[in-house]
């Protein structure tokens, strides 16, 4: 149904081109990501061509055009958290998840590493569902898939 997105584009339209990344961040928001169709409606309402509207998402991390999981995790992997270890925690986490049976409540995560999220003087940093997570550790982790985490 495009007609939430369709809403809010309207309000956009004056603006053009500009309003594209708010567009984007309101169909992710409204889709849990960017399904072709709604791309194509931002890329009507703003009168941006198709294939700049995908080399956007593909830039920005925080973008989808598939769906992801319902509870998304970015592990920032620059030089700070790195060295903190986040490289470390990352594969753990991944390693586990994998290992984790069908149905699981890991298997509802999608875990991604992200470029500096700007919390470098808590590294290393995550961000769960955009919600910021200072000295991330197996812990934290732990508690996302028991639930404690959300
Ligand atoms: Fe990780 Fe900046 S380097 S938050």
């Amino acid at each position: 149904d495009l007609s939430p997105l369709l809403h809010r584009l309207e309000s956009y339209h004056s603006r053009g081109r500009t309003s594209l990344l708010p567009a984007l961040h309101d169909a992710q928001q409204i889709y849990g990501y960017i399904p072709r169709v709604a791309a194509e409606a931002v890329g009507q309402a703003l009168n941006v061509p198709l294939a700049e509207i995908y080399g956007v998402i593909e830039f920005y991390s925080l973008f989808y055009s598939q769906p992801v999981g319902k509870t998304v995790i970015h592990v920032c992997n620059d030089p700070a958290c790195a060295l903190a270890g986040s490289e470390t925690l990352f594969k753990q986490i991944r390693f586990q998840q994998e290992a984790a049976p069908t149905g699981n409540s890991s298997s509802s995560l999608t875990i991604e590493m992200a470029p500096c999220l700007g919390l470098c003087e808590h590294a290393p940093a995550v961000l769960v569902q955009g919600q910021p997570v200072a000295r991330a550790d197996r812990q934290t982790w732990q508690d996302l898939v028991s639930g404690r985490g959300e």
